[in-house]
């Protein structure tokens, strides 16, 4: 008999300790094909992490079959947020999505959506989980949902992010499992799944007061009858690289972080600041940069996604711990946090989006909020997510999670945008996600704007002089003083057969 070496001991069914689930392992071409069209898949992943490597590709596999033997083979699927090209890519190449939902940032899934091909909807990722409880989102046939182990008695190690996997693996008629070896077994022990969540009118308080408090277990629950495979998987999550700040994202963190120092001066913040929200994108890695650099200790994060930056001021111990529900890395960032994974996992907590972004916990601890946006218009209504009015980018997200609830909610860009030839600030903005009531601070490289306690029309002199470009700005202060003259009401004054015709001009000559 042939001694067991290391590989054979380190196989990947040492990852799945129960019998009863091991008995499943099957191929992901076997464990596509349990799954039929029409039905409604919920898949793990959320920015790039955690996501299922090996199920979705064959599924698309078998859709393209399906469909080039004239069947219209679709299914609909629903996530955590963003996943990556094996996932939202694959699926939508195949032109196999007849919905998502409830965040993407693929381009093929854009394209797709953006010419009428594939339904979206595009919902604050808080909410996904109480929709899908509710029923307003119809049935949840199948869960497909990547982990990084399971337990002897079928509980499960979650593995980069927990999204909306807690709900996925409830409320789904049957499962599938991929356990990916890739994933660090030192994931263990780092998550925090709540199951004290109730439907109205029997919820109560949820218990966590403090960004570092565990609530609930470390582990996902499991009904071992619903599984209907297991995969294994052993391929690395995908993650594009962040690039380096340019000048403009350097400026718009400086002037984060003088407003920081400004507000801690008046007492309106304490020496460590707040709770972090940190969202998606180049400028909010940047402004984690800015902080490594800043005067600030002993920070706190209590976001949704955890990006390079923040990995950067954990490691340099500015940030003494950060909660959210999913990593962000790119692979440079990824290796160095699985290499010393059980040593960051002190200080770091993965939590399900429903806890991470809840509305309840995000008003109690006071979070500052700091989200990227396309464009704001005058009067500080914002755009997270539509091009002219009409061209879906990625999606809200958890920004609207955070935005309506923070302490202080602020929304950042460049001025400009495709070279200068559009300007982020704009009379009216084509698509609104977050109006002048959840907007409280504007950024660009120009400048901040601070909205609070001011006006509509008090608002409009500020963001047009602190964060609008120079080139843009005598246009903006035109604009805005014929409107006081000639507008019917001066609430918010508007010339409306005016207001957007920035966008069309773009629209038309490629130019605002
Ligand atoms: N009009 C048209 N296009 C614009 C634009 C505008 N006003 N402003 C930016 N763009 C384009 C850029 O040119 C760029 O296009 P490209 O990909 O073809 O180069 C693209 O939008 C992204 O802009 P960029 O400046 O690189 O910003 P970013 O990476 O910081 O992303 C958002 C900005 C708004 C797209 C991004 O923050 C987002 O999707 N936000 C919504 C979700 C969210 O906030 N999630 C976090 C919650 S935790």
């Amino acid at each position: 008999m042939v001694p067991p070496t290391l590989s054979i001991v380190m196989t990947s069914s040492d990852r799945i300790l129960s019998p009863a689930l091991r008995s499943k392992l099957m191929s992901a071409e076997a464990a596509a094909a349990l799954i039929p069209s029409g039905v409604n898949v919920g898949m793990s992943g959320f920015t790039g992490a955690g996501y299922p490597k090996a199920v979705p590709g064959a599924l698309a596999k078998r859709i393209m079959d399906a469909n080039l033997h004239g069947k219209n083979f679709k299914i609909g699927v629903w996530t955590g947020a963003s996943t990556a090209p094996e996932l939202d890519g694959a699926l939508a190449m195949v032109d196999g999505v007849e919905l998502r939902l409830p965040y993407q940032s693929d381009p093929t899934c854009r394209k797709r959506i953006n010419a009428g091909e594939m339904e979206y909807l595009d919902m604050h990722l808080s909410q996904v989980a109480q929709f899908v409880w509710f029923g307003f989102l119809g049935k949840l046939d199948v869960a497909v949902v990547e982990v990084a182990g399971v337990l002897e008695d079928g509980r499960l190690i979650p593995s980069s992010s927990v999204g909306n996997n807690k709900t996925w693996l409830e409320q789904a008629d049957k499962i599938i499992l991929e356990v990916n070896t890739w994933q660090s077994s030192a994931l263990e022990g780092m998550h925090d799944v709540y199951y004290g969540t109730a439907l109205p009118p029997h919820r109560k308080p949820i218990p966590l007061v403090k960004v570092d408090d565990r609530i609930g277990e470390p582990y996902l629950r499991c009904d071992p009858s619903k599984v209907i495979a297991v995969v294994e998987t052993t391929t690395p999550d995908r993650n594009s690289a962040f690039s380096p700040p340019d000048e403009s994202s350097r400026l718009i963190a400086g002037h984060i972080l003088e407003f920081f120092q400004h507000e801690v001066k008046k007492g309106r913040l304490p020496a460590e600041l707040l709770p972090l929200q940190s969202g998606v994108g180049n400028i909010a890695n940047a402004v984690m940069a800015g902080l490594d650099q800043g005067p600030f200790n002993n920070l706190t994060a209590y976001t949704e996604v955890l990006q390079d930056g923040m990995l950067d001021l954990l490691k340099s111990g500015k940030l003494a711990c950060a909660s959210a529900t999913a990593f962000s890395l790119s692979s440079a960032a990824l290796a160095e946090l699985n290499a010393d994974l059980a040593r960051y996992r002190e200080r770091i907590i993965l939590r399900p989006q429903e806890i991470s972004n809840h509305p309840e916990l995000i008003r109690r601890l006071g979070v500052i909020a700091m989200n990227g946006m396309i464009e704001a218009d005058i009067y500080g209504n914002v755009n997270s997510t539509h091009v002219m009015g009409t061209r879906i980018m990625n999606g809200i997200g958890g920004s609207g999670d955070f935005a309506r609830n923070a302490y202080i909610s602020i929304f950042m860009t460049p001025s400009q945008a495709k070279g200068g030839e559009i300007s982020c600030i704009v009379p009216m903005a084509s698509h609104v996600d977050h109006t002048e009531h959840d907007v409280q601070i504007i950024v660009t490289e120009q400048g901040l704007a601070d909205l609070r306690g001011l006006s509509p029309k008090q608002r409009a002199k500020v963001v047009i002089e602190n964060c609008a470009h120079p080139h843009f700005r005598p246009a903006l202060n035109d604009y805005y003083k014929r409107a006081l003259l000639h507008s019917e009401g001066k609430q918010t004054p508007h010339l409306l057969d005016e207001a957007l015709s920035w966008h069309l001009r773009y629209l038309r000559g490629g130019q605002m």
